[in-house]
């Protein structure tokens, strides 16, 4: 009886340590893939280790609250580890010494918090390193110094004070050429936070606390940089015409979800490449007259959710705008022939969104009837006369003075209040 007994306590136990152990499968004997175990689980030599025919390990959301040294011993062929979703709370020194051909490290998704110096002292070769996701409020100065191959680096949602980083951290990695922020406290951040970078092409600096456009972001070595994502901030004002002089290659600009209300008619022609611009729900009641004026690559211009009641075809003259995008405005109506005007001076508008706004019934019909006229894309679907587009007066023309405007924007108001509680009666 004694001995029957033993036997099952010893089954259990080896049961419920294999249970707890993440399950690895290896494909084309070179790919290995993790699942989690039934419990979290601290990586220990013997799981991952020691093959040197292994490139590519996939340890994404098995439960590791921490990793033992020589964990990745003996894996000389090593690239690509990714140990996202994860539960780690501090890398101890040494434990990625090994893996000296890995190039692609994605620790996305844990709780790390810092890193002590020298961890990365080994994996030269790194090339991408995602750390999104985790709690870092400190990067100590020399963290990244071995990493001069370093390309992709993602910093995003984390506890960085710019104000206390230090402007040499990146010093040694003068080719990164994607670096995200976003969702960090960035206000503040040193002017010369990115001086070592050489051909960098994507700065994302969405939600990241600003109040203007950082001066870190705009320096004269960034002129290779391609996407600046300003999105989700507090910028209020972009009032000098110097802003971005030296932004040569810039082609998309995203200041979606700031307060911008005032602009200088000057500030974008400097931007001799610029494509995209994304100026949506920002606060902007009037547009100056030369803004988008003579933009050679100028093909986008999305001014949703702002409060704009005129918009005249000087804006854009010149420029090659294909899609535009005055929805959700103050617009009571545009001038006579807008689209035609627009093609005129230099415009290949193909795609026109303008519902919803307090229009004119008379001049939304004249907009419709051109559009149609010149196949441009427009909202079709919001007119199925399920819900309020314009308003008019018992007179049905369109009246294009601005004294006019206030009148029908309450009008509008006015239906749609009624609209929305005759529908929810
Ligand atoms: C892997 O290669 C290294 C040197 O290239 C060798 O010393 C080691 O024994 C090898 N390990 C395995 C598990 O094959
Ligand atoms: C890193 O892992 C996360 C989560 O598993 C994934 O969404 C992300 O795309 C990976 N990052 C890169 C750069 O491949
Ligand atoms: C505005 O219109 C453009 C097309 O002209 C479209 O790509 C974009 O998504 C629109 N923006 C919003 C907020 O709907």
């Amino acid at each position: 009886m004694m001995v029957t007994y033993t036997t099952v306590a010893v089954l259990i136990t080896i049961f419920a340590i294999a249970e707890a152990k993440p399950k690895c499968k290896t494909f084309s004997q070179k790919d290995v893939v993790c699942t989690a175990g039934k419990t979290d689980y601290q990586l220990v030599r013997g799981l991952v280790s020691d093959n040197n025919k292994t490139t590519g390990i996939t340890l994404r959301a098995c439960r590791i609250y921490d990793i033992e040294y020589e964990s990745f011993n003996d894996l000389n062929s090593l690239s690509y580890l990714d140990l996202s979703q994860n539960k780690i709370q501090n890398l101890k020194l040494g434990v990625i010494d090994e893996p000296k051909q890995l190039s692609y490290l994605n620790l996305s998704y844990n709780q790390l918090t810092e890193f002590p110096l020298g961890l990365f002292d080994q994996v030269t070769k790194l090339d991408l390193l995602d750390l999104r996701g985790n709690k870092i409020n400190k990067l100590e100065l020399g963290i990244f110094d071995p990493l001069t191959k370093l390309n992709f680096v993602d910093l995003s949602s984390n506890a960085l004070v710019g104000k206390d980083l230090n402007p040499y951290i990146f010093d040694q990695s003068p080719h990164i050429t994607f670096i995200d922020f976003s969702r960090n406290n960035m206000e503040g951040s040193p002017d010369n936070l990115l001086h070592a970078f050489q051909s960098l092409q994507i700065l994302n600096l969405d939600r990241c606390f600003l109040k203007e456009v950082p001066s870190f972001a705009t320096k004269p070595n960034l002129g290779t940089m391609k996407h600046l994502i300003l999105s989700t901030n507090q910028i209020s004002k972009l009032d000098n015409p110097a802003t971005f002089v030296n932004l040569d290659s810039l082609e998309l600009l995203d200041l979606t979800a700031n307060v911008i209300e005032t602009i200088n008619p000057n500030i974008f022609s400097p931007l001799k490449n610029l494509q995209k611009v994304d100026l949506k729900n920002n606060i902007m009641k009037t547009i100056p007259d030369d803004l988008f004026r003579n933009m050679p690559k100028l093909i986008s211009v999305d001014l949703y959710g702002n409060q704009l009641e005129e918009v005249s075809v000087n804006v854009f003259r010149g420029s090659p705008l294909k899609n535009l995008n005055l929805s959700s405005n103050r617009i009571t109506y545009l001038q006579d022939n807008f689209c035609l005007e627009l093609r005129n001076s230099g415009g290949k508008i193909k795609k026109f969104l303008f519902d919803p706004n307090p229009w004119q019934c008379a001049c939304l019909h004249d907009l419709l009837k051109e559009v149609k006229r010149l196949g441009i894309e427009y909202n079709k679907g919001k007119y199925d006369g399920k819900r309020p587009v314009c308003v008019t007066t018992a007179e049905f023309n369109c009246k294009r003075q601005q004294n006019f405007n206030e009148m029908y924007i309450d009008m509008f108001n006015d239906v749609k209040e009624i609209h929305r509680n005759s529908r929810s009666a």
